[in-house]
């Protein structure tokens, strides 16, 4: 997409020529305003994100003496809220990290939700079931018992969610997921012996590349060329047909077909039909094969 240049009052300001440290009066400070009590002590305990279970419940206790029953109040009204807190059980933080998900593959920290980060700060949005004076009574968390809570936000949809924005590396994975092979392709005897047809006697790998498509997804689709016939499905793939049928997660090829009736064929002008000559060798071993 083009993107448009901002116009002058628009544009970031010039970077400094030089490194200059903002001052900081009063220098920065955090305390805790509470603590999480989820009586998880182990980090491998703990889900990656609070997105599974439901019932869970866990709390945040808030620091008696400054006043937080009177800043809670009027939060009961929101489903989820944000809790800013401290990574208190990390000792240094790394410029690359292995995300859990997605191979070998090291990326730089403000890239994922690591643990490990120069200043150990996290976000998490979780759900709020009740509010009871000083004691936030929360659902699923994925921080250890005892982690330092620094601040809380309300989680306001139309403001915190973007559902449809990029997400670099993590909208790769989930394409290559998407893109995994799920299902497991049977030959029958028949295109067994059609595959090798094709294969030693013309060098062609239509099976080959018809069972790792049906492999990802062999749903009826427009683009990929699938087809529902009654009980059957037909996958247009170049020049041929595969007839296949689907139980579970078993594709079942159970023949092949050239993709031209043998009249077409056999028309002298088509010369230009791809892998004629195969396709006429192989109605030929195959007559039953034939498209009407
Ligand atoms: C991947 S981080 C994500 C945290 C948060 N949702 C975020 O996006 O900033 C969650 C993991 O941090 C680890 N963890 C939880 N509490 C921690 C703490 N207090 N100190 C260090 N690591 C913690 C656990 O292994 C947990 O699975």
């Amino acid at each position: 997409m083009k993107k448009e240049s901002p116009s002058e009052d628009r544009r970031p300001p010039e970077p400094s020529s030089s490194w200059v440290e903002p001052e900081l009066a009063p220098a920065l400070r955090v305390e805790p305003i509470g603590f999480l009590r989820s009586g998880k002590r182990t980090k491998f305990a703990l889900p990656h994100q609070p997105l599974g279970d439901e019932e869970e419940r866990n709390a945040v206790e808030l620091v008696p003496g400054k006043q937080l029953e009177q800043a809670v109040q009027d939060l009961a009204g929101f489903e989820r809220i944000w809790l800013v807190f401290w990574f208190h059980r990390n000792q240094r933080w790394k410029p690359q990290v292995l995300p859990p998900r997605g191979g070998r593959q090291k990326r730089g920290v403000f890239a994922t939700r690591s643990p490990h980060r120069p200043n150990p700060i996290g976000i998490t949005p979780v759900r709020l079931v009740s509010v009871e004076k000083r004691r936030l009574v929360v659902g699923e968390v994925d921080l250890v018992d005892g982690t330092p809570i620094l601040d809380i936000k309300p989680y306001v949809p139309a403001i915190d969610a973007f559902p449809g924005s990029r997400a670099g590396w993590v909208d790769e994975l989930e394409r290559e997921r998407a893109d995994a092979p799920r299902f497991r392709v049977v030959l029958s005897e028949l295109a067994e012996a059609q595959a090798a047809f094709l294969r030693d006697d013309w060098g062609l790998d239509v099976v080959e590349r018809a069972a790792a498509r049906l492999a990802v997804d062999p749903s009826p689709h427009r683009t990929r060329r699938i087809q529902r016939l009654g009980s059957e499905l037909r996958m247009s793939c170049g020049a041929w047909r595969v007839f296949f049928d689907v139980a579970g997660e078993v594709v079942h090829v159970l023949r092949l077909a050239p993709g031209y009736p043998p009249a077409y064929l056999a028309d002298p002008a088509k010369t230009r039909i791809a892998d004629r000559a195969a396709q006429i060798a192989f109605g030929a071993r195959w007559p039953e094969s034939a498209l009407p």
